[in-house]
């Protein structure tokens, strides 16, 4: 069908989904495309027309926090083939995702949805996703564009954002992302400098003529106030479908304050939209086994997994006998919302993971099952306390569950709930061998308990197969290579962005720049684990670093060596600074990152290369990006406080 064929009754039909997650098909005269959530895993309805009958199961993947993790792209890239071949057999023409948010601050309910706070690594991963999504003819949606770095108020409150704030770290990442052309794009809910994303035609623009998006721009679902509003700015598709608001378009459209030129651009991207997953659909094929997808869930886990403390080299386990404690013990811990997968098979738990392995490992009840988000402790700590006479380890395992981290609402606090803080202090009273396991999606303040304790791994949102992981991890089998893509701080009061919940209808960016890392680093100020921190079995040290460039891209290559007894694979980080004109910047930013696997006592030879063209800088006086400095350094290390070798440059 033709957009001339249309009338104009059905160019208003268009822009507005039919149900919850298809477009309407004019009667069947075009293409009905179905949608679904989530970026991490389908979560799609067994019957959409009749969502009663349930969520139809699907693999639950790890999470895109744990993916971040592993600095891999190539994972990414990965994931999102094996989600799309579950949309494949769902017949699913779009999958809901990516979602390339910063992680302005760790209480944020969806963190776990999202891959760091850091713009670059952000967007690279996103890309590196849709990438992978889209050359098995399935469609993606990068979002929520932008600024929707808190749930607290996210239906109607405006984030204030300087120009500079906003081009250099808020929409990076989709910068970067809409490079992969993902087929839509997923407007958020909230307002960017009090005007609603749904209706704010200048960052459609933005999105549209300077980061090249040629795809379609939908409505988070419900995020539209007034559907002549949002045609008007540019919004081509209002989902879901909603009665009312239909009627009050028929009027608007009745009174004339609908732009012809805009429904008649918008009516015909659905179209467009609507052929595409049409042509597409005819080309899809599956390209991964259900054992193929399993096994990347459990690789991905493995690698996500963060070795934070390891006193003494406790970890990895050598048979010793193991007591293992905690509420995740007993059911998935993984973050609630639109991202939650009905899982297609049993949770493993990390006793029977331990235990296929050949450990001697119990469990001994000492929380309770979340209840509204507390983890309630009950008098069995004192059985913990009577087996461990009888155990060489205590593993306590804590965390968040859905009614933590979730869609829709932040976290009150990063730290553990009480009973569990208490658990810990309890058992590390009087054994000296405890390992505390974390299953959250964002940082957690372990300052209170961490010194009591002999190591800490973050096992995440692993997944359906994340105990097989973490099991794996713990007895050696894995060498972990994970490193954090967000700060830990040692409290959330150190965080700038800690104001975000003053005011519900206006959070201010003051920090500006300064997210994350480039705060920390830059005020020198101490945190628990920095941005990109991340132990393994292995050790590493960086040598001979040389550097090249051609005015345009520079090279930075260098050795790392391995100076244990256990092959292992590192990840290093490359940072610049000292690279804009302008005073009040970050101390160091990250400009690119490879990881390598580095045999036992051997070395090898790497590099990494970013362009000069990387290291522009927005100017608000002058409304548009700048050159950077002529000279400049380049700084390489482990993380962004650990700097291991460092380099004058004259591009
Ligand atoms: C939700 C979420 C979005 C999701 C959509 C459909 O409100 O914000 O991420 O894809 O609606 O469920």
């Amino acid at each position: 069908m033709k957009k001339s064929e249309l009338t104009a009754a059905e160019k208003r039909k268009l822009v507005m989904g039919m149900n919850s997650w298809s477009n309407d098909d004019l009667d069947g005269k075009i293409y009905r495309f179905r949608m679904a959530d989530g970026p991490i895993g389908l979560r799609t309805p067994i019957d959409p027309d009749d969502e009663s009958k349930g969520i139809r199961p699907s693999t639950v993947y790890p999470s895109a926090q744990t993916l971040s993790h592993t600095w891999e792209p190539e994972c990414a890239e990965k994931m999102g083939e094996a989600i799309a071949n579950d949309c494949i057999e769902a017949g699913v023409d779009i999958i809901l995702g990516p979602a390339v948010n910063i992680k302005r601050l760790p209480t944020c309910g969806r963190n776990f949805e999202y891959y760091s706070e850091d713009p670059i690594l952000a967007g690279r991963l996103a890309a590196a996703y849709i990438n992978g999504v889209q050359k098995c003819h399935v469609g993606t949606s990068m979002k929520h564009f932008c600024c929707n770095n808190t749930e607290y108020a996210r239906l109607f409150c405006s984030s204030e954002v300087d120009e500079r704030t906003l081009r250099e770290i808020y929409l990076k990442p989709f910068e970067i992302a809409a490079k992969a052309k993902p087929w839509t794009t997923m407007c958020s809910y909230n307002l960017v400098n009090g005007t609603l994303m749904s209706e704010n035609k200048e960052l459609f623009r933005v999105l549209r003529e300077e980061f090249g998006f040629d795809g379609l721009i939908e409505s988070d679902w419900t995020a539209v106030r007034r559907t002549a509003n949002s045609v008007n700015a540019g919004l081509d598709l209002e989902m879901p479908h909603h009665e009312s608001r239909a009627a009050q378009f028929e009027e608007d459209y009745a009174a004339g304050i609908v732009d012809e030129t805009m429904l008649d651009t918008a009516a015909g991207r659905v179209l467009d939209l609507a052929e595409k997953c049409e042509a597409e659909s005819k080309l899809r094929k599956i390209t991964m086994t259900e054992e193929e997808r399993k096994a990347l869930a459990l690789r991905i886990a493995e690698d996500g997994i963060v070795l934070l403390k390891n006193d003494d080299g406790l970890l990895p386990l050598h048979g010793e006998k193991i007591m293992i404690t905690g509420a995740p013990e007993r059911k998935l811990f993984y973050g609630g919302g639109s991202a939650r997968v009905t899982p297609d098979g049993d949770y493993v738990r990390l006793s029977r993971a331990l235990a296929d392995l050949g450990c001697d490992v119990c469990y001994r009840e000492s929380t309770r099952e979340p209840v509204g988000g507390q983890i309630c402790m009950n008098g069995s700590a004192i059985s913990c306390r009577e087996e461990l006479k009888n155990r060489d380890v205590a593993i306590i395992e804590v965390g968040d569950d859905s009614s933590c981290e979730t869609e829709g609402r932040d976290r009150q606090t990063i730290r553990l709930t009480k009973e569990e803080e208490s658990v810990i202090h309890y058992l590390s009273a009087f054994c000296d061998k405890v390992i505390v396991v974390v299953y959250a999606g964002s940082a957690v303040d372990m300052s209170p308990w961490i010194d009591e304790v002999s190591a800490v791994v973050w096992a995440g949102f692993g997944g359906q197969r994340g105990n097989e992981a973490l099991a794996n991890v713990l007895t050696g089998r894995t060498n972990p290579s994970g490193k954090l893509t967000e700060t830990f701080p040692l409290r959330f009061e150190d965080i700038p962005a800690a104001n975000a919940y003053i005011d519900p209808e206006t959070v201010c960016y003051e920090e500006g720049l300064m997210v994350g890392y480039r705060y920390f680093e830059t005020r020198k100020k101490p945190v628990l684990f920095p941005f990109g921190y991340g132990l393994s079995y292995s050790s590493f040290i960086y040598s001979d670093l040389k550097t090249e460039t051609d005015g345009k891209t520079v090279t930075a290559s260098f050795t790392i060596t391995n100076t244990s007894d256990v092959d292992g694979k590192e990840i290093a980080q490359l940072y610049v600074s000292g690279f804009s004109p302008e005073k009040d910047r970050p101390r160091r930013e990250l400009k690119g990152f490879t990881k390598v696997t580095v045999p036992a006592h051997e070395s090898v030879r790497t590099s990494i290369s970013f362009t000069v063209d990387d290291l522009k800088t927005f100017s608000v006086k002058k409304g548009s990006w700048m050159p950077c400095k002529d000279a400049f350094a380049v700084e390489i290390g482990p993380n962004c406080h650990e700097i291991a070798l460092k380099a004058k440059i004259k591009k």
